[in-house]
């Protein structure tokens, strides 16, 4: 069995799963409440401003909502007693067995997950209520939180990939739009030289140090006490200094690395090519309905495995999730027929190795679809075709189609499949297909989706209607276009960067009891294989790479795209770390707390003034941060400067800010490597701007 994920929340016992009971309005933001000092300060606990949750005073973000501790709140109280920036609860042994966490089913899947607020229905459940439902959910879980989950950084994991983060996101159509077009190309390439502390040295003395490729000013801030935090933080990460096994780096121009042979993918080795496919969706279109009912046609869910999936399911009277249940592991997700977590699941293609990325549809749960589909090269955005439902998604508000199109756009994702799913419930009316083409497909254009890279499918999950091979119903018989497992294979393979140095940013670390450590994530460039000497980021250990795992097999080599777990050797666990990244041990990433970003300032959010305090997201990073510099606005259509420095930016405009981060992250410029370098900003459970990293004025060297 794959490992299930049971966080031991009580539920609700009148939640009801039907469709019109969700609580599509409940809204977190609905309880915000400043958190006073006395709140914050009291039984060394901190109050989450977003659920009022109360958090241990160790923890840096919500353990419940994911929410980053107000970095001022942090400075007076946190900092101090900061004893590591990150935590980890090695496993018990007992819990890896029944965890299965070496077990190799043949449809052996990863959960990325962490936000663990209960879905709580408004009709039943009133504000307080809801947010005593997220606290009780909490105290059960830390007393049933014996999974092997790391669940520092918000992030969480199972199996293979588990990741996360926290809070919701609203952020309306033009807006990802202009983002997308909007895209930064910084001249780039230019040597930069750093030194990493040394076997021996302090970690305390290293400095912040000007990036060499800086261009323009680079008017480095300072800010009270950030040094002391920063110097501390370093010391308390244990770096290097302490494990001895840190070597002086000197990163060269990416211009000088040559990639040996076998970095390089021959056509014979595997003919077929890697494709992370996010499915994604407004809640209950039928993502995972979709998902496993592919894997049960592809044969990854074996025929007794279904059935025991339809058994249980109807005993717990949800007969209609069977499919669903392959994916939705944990008991809290079967119950209530709600994804929280992003499921990792894997299946071949003519053309493709597959790496399904299953995401949750309820808004609660965005950061989770975020975290997972950071490593999408194409998407199949799934619709509920039925009645109500369709109009649903498409809210501005409270729908997910919109906010979901816009994500994966903005993650770089360009091609993608609409799957027009319950068609069945519509008895496969071309004209609604019509309906949701045309409305749909103007909103997904706004986006910058080009017509030619959107296939549009009507399909039935549930029936299993143009799913692996043609419709066989005759209602569908005026559609002439491709089959759901065709378009995926009409997807073009994502352009990959096997010949620059390695990059891995880490989404997962999976722990032993034996002291094993692996790395999971997706190469972004380059390649590893076993005995591979390899940077782990931050920390700036060398570690070996023992072995490969993909898909739960042992592979001898990973290439850029490829989704694998790194198990590595000589290093001490606690050094590697989700936000981290494994990198070519002479091209280290860079390390830094003070950026300059271009974004863009989405629809409906609030405005971004000078000071102001945002969570920043990147990669499997995140990090509380401050406006130190709004630079100048820019045209969102020319890129020109219309105002320098300006008081605020408003929804909708661009502009160049520099951002000072309260501890450093791993972090590329987007020109060097899109991946590393995009950035979302968020503020109470809201995305308010996208952006890339455009500068790394002071890099921690
Ligand atoms: P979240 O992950 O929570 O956002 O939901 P989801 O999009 O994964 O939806 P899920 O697969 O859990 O399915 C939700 C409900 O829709 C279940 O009751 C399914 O049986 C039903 N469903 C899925 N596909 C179809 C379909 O093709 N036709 C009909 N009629 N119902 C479907
Ligand atoms: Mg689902």
């Amino acid at each position: 069995m794959p490992r299930k994920v049971n966080y031991g929340i009580d539920c609700d016992d009148g939640y009801d799963d039907d469709y019109d009971d969700y609580d599509y309005g409940y809204d977190v933001e609905e309880n915000v409440k400043e958190p006073s000092l006395q709140d914050t300060i009291k039984r060394g606990v901190w109050r989450c401003s977003v659920c009022t949750y109360d958090n241990d005073d160790t923890m840096s973000s919500c353990d419940i909502c994911g929410i980053l501790r107000s970095p001022s709140v942090r400075n007076g109280t946190y900092d101090e007693k900061r004893t590591a920036p990150f935590k980890f609860d090695a496993p018990s042994p007992d819990d890896l067995v029944s965890n299965g966490l070496h077990s190799s089913e043949q449809h052996a899947k990863a959960k990325i997950f962490d936000f663990k607020s209960s879905r709580a229905p408004s009709s039943r459940v009133g504000k307080n209520e809801a947010v005593k439902e997220l606290s009780s959910a909490k105290r059960s879980d830390s007393s049933h939180d014996s999974t092997g989950k790391d669940n520092h950084n918000g992030i969480v994991f199972s199996k293979n990939l588990e990741i996360n983060t926290s809070s919701g996101f609203k952020a309306s159509d033009k807006s990802s739009a202009s983002m997308a077009k909007g895209r930064v190309e910084d001249s780039d390439g230019r040597s930069v030289s750093i030194n990493m502390c040394s076997s021996g040295q302090s970690s305390s003395s290293l400095m912040p140090k000007e990036r060499t490729d800086m261009v323009e000013d680079g008017s480095s801030l300072t800010h009270g006490g950030e040094g002391h935090n920063l110097t501390s933080n370093l010391k308390n990460m244990t770096l290097a200094a302490k494990s001895g096994n840190s070597k002086d780096i000197k990163a060269n121009s990416r211009a000088q690395y040559k990639p040996e042979k076998w970095m390089l993918p021959e056509k014979a080795e595997d003919s077929l090519t890697q494709l992370n496919l996010a499915i994604v969706g407004h809640v209950d279109s039928g993502k995972s309905t979709l998902s496993g009912r592919l894997l049960h046609l592809l044969g990854r869910i074996s025929q007794k495995e279904m059935h025991k999936y339809e058994k249980e399911s109807k005993l717990q009277g949800k007969g209609s999730f069977a499919y669903a249940w392959a994916l939705d592991e944990s008991a809290e997700e079967r119950e209530r027929g709600v994804t929280m977590t992003v499921a990792v699941t894997y299946l071949d293609s003519k053309r493709y190795h597959v790496v399904v990325l299953d995401s949750p549809g309820h808004k609660d749960f965005v950061p989770n679809m975020i975290t997972g589909a950071t490593q999408a090269d194409a998407a199949i955005l799934v619709i509920d075709a039925s009645i109500g439902s369709f109009e649903a998604g498409m809210d501005g508000t409270k729908g997910q189609t919109r906010e979901h199109a816009q994500l994966i756009r903005s993650f770089g994702v360009d091609q993608i499949i609409v799957a027009v799913n319950k068609m069945d419930a519509v008895e496969y009316s071309k004209d609604r297909f019509d309906l949701i083409k045309s409305q749909l497909g103007t909103f997904l254009r706004s986006c910058d989706f080009k017509d030619s890279s959107v296939t549009w499918i009507p399909l039935s999950a549930v029936e299993n209607q143009n799913l692996v091979v043609a419709p066989s119903d005759v209602r569908l018989s005026w559609y002439h276009g491709p089959y759901l497992l065709d378009a995926i294979d009409s997807f073009q393979p994502s352009s990959r960067d096997f010949s620059k140095p390695l990059l891995m940013p880490i989404c997962d670390v999976i722990k032993s009891s034996q002291g094993q450590v692996s790395a999971c994530g997706k190469l972004e460039a380059g390649a590893v294989r076993s005995g591979s000497k390899v940077l782990v980021m931050p920390s700036a250990d060398i570690a070996i790479v023992r072995s490969l795992e993909r898909d739960s097999q042992t592979c001898s080599i990973a290439r850029a795209g490829d989704n694998v777990a790194i198990n590595l050797h000589g290093i001490d666990g606690n050094h590697v770390i989700a936000g981290g990244v494994l990198c070519h041990p002479d091209f280290p990433v860079a390390f830094a707390k003070h950026l300059e970003l271009k974004v863009l300032v989405l629809d409906g959010a609030t405005p971004i003034l000078m000071g102001s305090q945002l969570e920043f997201y990147a990669h499997h990073a995140k990090e509380a941060a401050r406006v130190a510099r709004i630079s100048s606005l820019l045209d969102s259509k020319t890129g020109k400067v219309t105002k320098k420095a300006p008081r605020c930016i408003v929804a909708k405009q661009s502009a160049v800010i520099e951002l000072v981060l309260q501890e450093p992250v791993c972090i590329e410029m987007f020109s060097k490597c899109k991946a590393l370098g995009r950035v979302f900003l968020r503020t109470l459970g809201r995305t308010v701007a996208v952006g890339v990293v455009t500068r790394i004025v002071e890099e921690l060297v």
